[in-house]
C-alpha cells in the first residue's frame, strides 16, 4: 500500500495572496449557499431524479455473546463496487461492503461489543456519534484500526484481550455500555487528518438506541419509521466519487487539499446512499429520522406539494432524544452531523399526491432531495401527543465555570488551517480539564459557518447571540449549528467516563485541517 500521511501539518505551507483569495471566495460562496465550501462539479450525466427507490439499510445482527455479557456484532470495513446512479458502478468504502452501513438497533441497558475488521487499504477509526461511551472505546483519532494485512481471523490471533495484538490483526473492539437515553445516533469514521475523504467514500451508517420511555408512545414505527441519511457527492466520469485528489484509485486516501479546506460540496443529493430517490407511502403519519452526514454542506428542508401548502415537518426529538413537547416547522435547518427526528402526516393529501423534500439552501440539483408518493389509504393508530419526555433543564449555577472557544480561520506556526482558540489539534495538549458532573457554560464563537459537536455526553443551548436558543436548537443536543459571526451559549455536563475525548467542528474538511481541541474530564 502507499504510505498514508500521518500528519499533514508539514505540508500546509503559507501560500500567500492567491490562497487567500480562493479562501474569501469560498467564504462568499458559501453565504450564497448557506454552506461554508466549494462546490465539486460531477463529470458524468446525472441521473434524473426521483426514480431510483430510496433504500432503508439493512439492520445489523449480532453474532453472538462478548464475554463480558454484551451483544456481540461485528463490522467488516471493506472496498466494494455499489450502483448509485442507475446503470454504473461506484467503489465505496464500505462498513460490511454497503453504504449507509448496516443499522443497529440497540436498547438502552443492554450493552453492545463492536468489533470492527479493516479490510481496506487505509487505516481507519471507529466513532460513535452521540454514544455515551469511554474514552478508549470513542473513537479518538489516533485509536486506528490498522489494516488487516494477511491475517484472516477475528480473534487476533488467538489473543483475545489483548488490544496491542487486535490491533495487529487489524480488529479492533468497541465496547458500548448504551446507558443512553433512545436517540438516533450515527457511526463513521474519525482518523486524524483523513476523516473527510474517509466518509465521503461511505464510511457511515445509522445506530439506533430505543428505550421502553420511547416504545410506550404510540409514534409511527416499523415500516412507517425511516431513516434517512442525507449527503451530497460529486462524481468523476467512471461514476466514482469525485474528491480533490482522489484520482489515484483505493489504495491511497489523500488527506484534505489547502485549496480545499473551506469544505468540499457534491451536486449530487444522495439520501440512504441513492440520488434524489423516490419512497411510496400510505397516507398515513411517518417517522422520519434526519441525519444529515454531509461532509460540509448545510440543508433547509421542507415538503412540498404541487397546488396545496407545504407539509409541516413536526420535531419530535433532536440529536439526543425525545424532545420535551412537540415543535411543529415549516423548515428545518440542519448542519453536518446533526439529526432532527420527525414525524409528518401525509394522510391530509389523496392518494396519487407527490411531496417532494427540497433544500432551500440548494440551486440546481442540489435544491431536490427526495419524493414521497402517497399511493394508498391505511388504517392509522399513531399519534404525535402533547408530551413526549421529561428534560431536565440543565442551568449553569452562579459561579460555574466559563470558557470560550473561537472558532476561527488561522495560520498555527506558519501552516494554514483551521483553528480553535487559535491552536489546531493537539492529542497531547487539553483545551480544557472538566470535572465530572459539573454544569459549565461554554461560548462557542465564529467567523463562517462552523457545526460545532462535542463527545461524550450531550448539552443544552441557552443562547443565541443576544436572543434565546433558535428554532432548531430545542431539546440535548450534541452539535450546535453556528453561523457565521454568531456567538452561541450551551450549557455542558459530562458524566461517568474520565478521560480524554475530543470536540470538533463537523465540517469534516474543517476537522481534517485541525478545527478539533482535545478536552479531559478528570
Ligand atoms: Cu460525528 Cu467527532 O464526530
Ligand atoms: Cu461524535
Ligand atoms: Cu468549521
Amino acid at each position: 500500500m502507499s504510505a498514508p500521511r500521518l500528519s499533514r501539518r508539514g505540508f500546509l505551507g503559507i501560500l500567500g495572496g492567491a490562497a487567500a483569495l480562493t479562501a474569501l471566495s469560498g467564504c462568499s460562496l458559501g453565504s450564497a449557499t448557506g454552506s461554508t465550501g466549494e462546490q465539486l462539479v460531477s463529470r458524468m450525466p446525472l441521473p434524473e431524479p426521483f426514480r431510483v427507490p430510496l433504500p432503508v439499510p439493512p439492520t445489523a445482527r449480532p453474532v453472538g455473546v462478548h464475554p463480558s455479557g454484551a451483544d456481540l456484532y461485528r463490522v467488516t470495513q471493506r472496498v466494494a463496487e455499489v450502483e448509485i446512479i442507475p446503470g454504473t458502478r461506484t467503489p465505496i468504502l464500505g462498513y460490511d461492503g454497503i453504504f449507509p452501513g448496516p443499522t443497529f438497533e440497540t436498547r438502552r441497558g443492554r450493552p453492545v461489543v463492536v468489533q470492527h475488521r479493516n479490510e481496506l487499504p487505509v487505516p481507519t477509526v471507529v466513532h460513535l456519534h452521540g454514544g455515551h461511551t469511554p474514552a478508549d472505546s470513542d473513537g479518538w483519532p489516533l485509536d486506528l484500526v490498522l489494516p488487516v494485512g494477511d491475517s484472516s481471523d477475528w480473534s487476533g490471533h488467538g489473543m483475545v484481550g489483548d488490544p496491542a495484538a487486535k490491533q495487529a490483526a487489524g480488529v479492533r473492539e468497541h465496547h458500548y455500555p448504551t446507558d443512553q437515553r433512545a436517540a438516533t445516533l450515527w457511526y463513521h469514521d474519525h482518523r486524524m487528518d483523513f476523516t473527510a475523504p474517509a466518509v465521503y467514500r461511505g464510511l457511515a451508517g445509522f445506530h439506533i438506541v430505543r428505550d421502553d420511555e420511547e416504545d410506550a408512545l404510540p409514534l409511527p414505527r416499523g415500516d412507517r419509521e425511516l431513516p434517512l441519511m442525507i449527503c451530497d457527492r460529486s462524481f468523476a466520469d467512471d461514476a466514482s466519487f469525485r474528491y480533490p485528489g482522489l484520482d489515484q484509485g483505493m489504495r491511497s486516501l489523500p488527506g484534505v487539499e489547502d485549496d480545499w479546506m473551506e469544505g468540499v460540496l457534491g451536486d449530487v443529493v444522495l439520501v440512504n446512499g441513492a440520488p434524489w430517490p423516490v419512497h411510496e407511502v400510505d397516507a398515513a403519519r411517518y417517522r422520519l429520522r434526519l441525519l444529515n452526514s454531509a461532509n460540509a454542506r448545510r440543508f433547509r428542508l421542507a415538503l412540498t406539494v404541487p397546488g396545496a401548502p407545504d407539509l409541516p415537518l413536526v420535531q419530535i426529538g433532536s440529536d439526543s432524544g425525545l424532545l420535551a413537547a412537540p415543535v411543529e416547522h415549516q423548515a428545518i435547518e440542519v448542519a453536518a452531523g446533526e439529526r432532527f427526528d420527525v414525524v409528518v402526516d401525509f394522510s391530509v393529501l389523496p392518494v396519487g399526491a407527490e411531496v417532494t423534500m427540497i433544500n432551500g439552501l440548494g440551486a440546481g440539483p442540489t435544491a431536490d432531495v427526495m419524493r414521497f408518493r402517497v399511493v394508498r389509504t391505511a388504517p392509522d393508530d399513531s399519534r404525535v401527543p402533547e408530551r413526549l419526555s421529561e428534560i431536565e433543564p440543565l442551568v449553569p449555577p452562579p459561579g460555574a465555570t466559563e470558557r470560550t472557544f473561537r472558532f476561527t480561520r488561522g495560520a498555527v506556526r506558519d501552516h494554514r488551517g483551521w483553528t480553535i482558540n487559535g491552536t489546531s489539534f493537539d492529542p497531547s495538549a487539553s483545551l480544557a480539564d472538566i470535572p465530572l458532573g459539573e454544569v459549565e457554560l461554554w461560548r462557542f464563537v465564529t467567523d463562517v459557518h462552523h457545526p460545532v459537536h462535542v463527545h461524550l455526553d450531550p448539552f443544552q443551548v441557552l443562547r443565541r447571540g443576544s436572543g434565546g436558543a433558535g428554532p432548531y436548537d430545542s431539546g440535548w443536543k450534541d452539535t450546535v449549528d453556528l453561523r457565521p459571526a454568531e456567538v452561541v451559549e450551551v450549557a455542558v455536563r459530562f458524566s461517568d467516563h474520565a478521560g480524554r475525548f475530543v470536540f470538533h467542528c463537523h465540517n469534516l474538511e474543517h476537522e481534517d485541517m485541525a478545527m478539533m481541541g482535545t478536552i479531559r474530564t478528570v
